[in-house]
């Protein structure tokens, strides 16, 4: 009878520990599910999508610098299964209410032989799961050093991606679409030739990465809550079809220093059979933690212009003089010679707020106002800007005042040239400067090579420079977009002062050779995963040597295409990067710049292919009206359109912006028409967009002064 006890208790045991050591759980509609498993101490987990494997088993864990890695040897302690389910109202965003639902798993390991302890906590949602490390605070783990993360993606095909080349220090690429087989081929091809991936491995991709597969899932891998970590790359094997976790290091190439209780970033994959799904996703902000500030009635979404083009195409100069070699302290600029093509004047800044104000703008961008852009760039340099002396010729506090009496205000640019030491160094005192002469949002840069040496830009000393100018701007009440930062991971929903970043390729490189086509069909689906980009739409002039006769480039682009960029391309920051003499030329194009809000209640994703299309309408957060943007890549097309997200009680006027019939961005890019007509929930039609094309339409609610305008027809 005794034995017989001891036998029950022993198999009940078994049971017990076989049962935590593969554990699954299915999202909320079940679609997902996913499954922890250690597999003889290895923890390892796979996720199957509608009962079809998506990830295989890959492995997770740690190498670790100075103390044994955390990969293999552990049992499962005990583990915790729960729900959340709630709707949350982010300060601004795509839409006024955000639902966060999902089933999580946490399981406790332990390593035996070392008695450490590594918690993984698992989110699964209906449309993808995040999962990362915690390390809780135990007496066998205090300080340690990360080698590298093992945390594997097991594909299960060799998928079409739409990617760019890994590399610790930029995001500004191209993205190439190919085959995962293919992309180490292309990489060679393509980028071996920069110095900094040449650091990287030829099959590192940068994430936010979206792969299709051939059965028609979509799988976008990158990371949510980035802090206090370094920024994570894959890693391609082409042999096993295994991405792997690469983390950028630190001078001394080590990848992350930890003290616990630490965690990690999460993890993420979103998953689905729907692009468009991709598009309406909420996961990386829905696992950032809550908003931290407690007012944020001074956070506002912004419209603005800027004496910012011109610099770019080489038409006037950030630099008020023509110096070579410039020590701050040792020059005098009031006594330095004017080169003559300075931008940052009082004249021309006037010029620009006078045109921006009569059109409604909230900021003008001024870049080059401040000493030191004589000698910034390349040399790293520890003290390079101090961010608080203007220019001899940019009268700030009348400028300021000039900006006022137009509804208006300045924005701030802070150039650091990535010297992060000179930047912390001057922080406090130029957000000071910034409050006293009205400045309430700023444009800050990291061109350049890292200050202190050997740094990355993407490495966890850099990330938290980042996140500590946004926490430090918070108290001053200053909105920040930061250029050449770490890509975003969703901390906007936490610190919605962040209200823009570029961390991709922008406008600017139409300046610089040309952006592809198919650009602005990818950015929505990978760079955008993470938080609005400040991609500064809306160029009218495409071949720039029309203006700057030294400067030959194009933008790749039809002026149509320009102007759905407002509405496909989400962010809380908008720019009307053009000059105000090229918007005179085409200003009844321009009315749609002038319309189209930065604040939306609501979005819905009507068409969306990754490298292809994107159509998005989108409803104005302060009245009745709806907003549509449509892009396309190098590929003409027919996009058909139905109304039916209007309101079925409502008539409207629809004002259509397209792109004429011979256009073409190679060709004939400036070419557009505009055309009305009254539109219901029943309404539909087709728009033709050319080449690198598109289309913008603003639907206002009709009025009886309307009561002459026929239906609309399409063209
Ligand atoms: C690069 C930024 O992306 C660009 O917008 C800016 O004008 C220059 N750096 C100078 O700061
Ligand atoms: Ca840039």
């Amino acid at each position: 009878m005794k034995r017989f006890f001891v036998l029950i208790i022993a198999f009940a045991m078994a049971f017990s520990v076989s049962n935590l050591s593969a554990q699954s759980i299915l999202s909320p509609d079940g679609d997902l599910k996913f499954t922890f498993k250690l597999n003889e101490g290895v923890p390892t987990y796979s996720v199957e999508y509608k009962q079809a494997p998506v990830i295989l088993d890959s492995r997770l864990g740690f190498y670790l610098n100075g103390a044994e890695d955390l990969l293999d040897g552990f049992t499962v302690l005990s583990s915790e299964q729960s729900t959340f389910d709630e709707t949350w109202e982010p300060v601004w965003g795509e839409e006024i209410a955000i639902r966060n639902h999902y089933n999580e798993l946490l399981v406790h390991l332990e390593q035996q032989a070392t008695e450490r302890k590594m918690d993984i906590r698992i989110r699964l949602f209906d449309d993808g799961y995040g999962l990362r490390y915690e390390f809780p605070r135990q007496d066998g783990l205090t300080y340690f050093t990360v080698k590298e993360e093992r945390t594997e993606f097991a594909l299960t095909g060799d998928h079409r991606a739409f990617w760019m080349p890994g590399d610790y220090d930029t995001q500004e690429y191209d993205y190439f679409d190919s085959r995962l087989s293919e992309m180490g081929a292309i990489a060679a091809d393509h980028v071996s030739g920069n110095a900094s991936t040449t650091r990287f491995s030829d099959w590192g991709v940068q994430t936010a990465l979206t792969m299709k597969s051939d059965e028609g899932i979509y799988i976008t891998l990158h990371e949510a809550a980035l802090v206090d970590y370094s920024c994570m790359h894959l890693l391609y094997n082409p042999d096993t079809k295994v991405f792997t976790s690469w983390l950028t290091p630190d001078a001394i190439g080590n990848k992350a220093y930890m003290q616990t209780p630490a965690k990690t970033p999460w993890r993420t994959a979103v998953i689905t059979d729907d692009a468009r799904e991709l598009l309406a996703s909420r996961l990386t902000l829905n696992l950032n933690e809550p908003c931290a500030l407690e007012d944020t009635s001074w956070i506002k979404p912004v419209k603005y212009m800027g004496v910012w083009w011109e610099l770019i195409t080489n038409k006037s100069t950030w630099a008020y003089a023509n110096e070579g070699n410039v020590k701050l302290d040792l020059v005098d600029f009031a006594a330095l010679k004017p080169n003559g093509t300075h931008g940052a004047t009082n004249d021309n800044v006037k010029r620009y707020i006078d045109f921006a104000s009569k059109y409604g703008f909230d900021q003008l961008l001024v870049e080059g106002w401040n000493i030191g852009w004589e000698d910034w760039f390349g040399q790293h340099k520890d003290y390079v800007f101090d961010f608080v002396t203007p220019y001899p010729d940019f009268d700030l506090p009348e400028l300021q005042k000039y900006a006022n009496e137009r509804g208006m205000r300045l924005m701030m640019h802070h150039e650091t040239s990535a010297s992060i030491r000179n930047y912390e160094r001057h922080m406090d005192k130029a957000y000071q400067f910034m409050v006293d002469n009205g400045y309430n949002s700023v444009k800050s840069g990291y061109v350049g090579n890292i200050f202190p040496r050997g740094e990355y830009h993407y490495g966890q000393l850099m990330n938290n420079h980042y996140l500590y100018a946004i926490k430090k701007a918070a108290e001053y009440k200053i909105m920040v977009n930061a250029h050449e930062a770490v890509r975003p991971t969703g901390l906007c929903r936490t610190y919605p002062n962040l209200i823009g970043n570029e961390s991709a390729r922008g406008t600017e490189y139409q300046s610089f050779g040309g952006n592809h086509p198919h650009h602005v069909t990818i950015l929505p689906f990978t760079r955008l995963q993470g938080g609005p980009m400040d991609y500064t739409p809306g160029i009218f002039r495409m071949d720039i040597s029309s203006f700057v006769p030294s400067h030959n480039s194009k933008v790749l682009s039809t002026l149509a295409n320009q102007l759905a960029l407002y509405v496909t391309l989400y962010s809380p920051l908008q720019m009307a990067a053009d000059m105000p003499e090229h918007y005179e030329q085409y200003i009844d194009a321009f009315q749609f710049i002038v319309d189209v809000p930065v604040e939306w209640s609501e979005s819905r994703y009507l068409a969306a292919e990754p490298g292809d299309y994107v159509v998005i309408a989108r409803k104005d957060k302060n009245s009745e009206s709806w907003f549509v943007g449509g892009v396309t890549d190098d590929n003409a097309r027919t996009m058909p359109l139905s109304f039916d997200f209007l309101d079925a009680n409502k008539e409207y006027v629809a004002t259509v912006y397209a792109d004429a019939k011979d256009a073409d961005y190679a060709t004939n890019p400036e070419a557009y028409v505009i055309y009305k007509g009254k539109v219901t929930s029943k309404s539909a039609t087709e728009i033709k967009m050319a080449r690198g094309g598109g289309f913008a339409i603003s639907i206002v609610e009709a009025t009886p002064a309307d009561k002459g305008i026929k239906k609309l027809k399409k063209k």
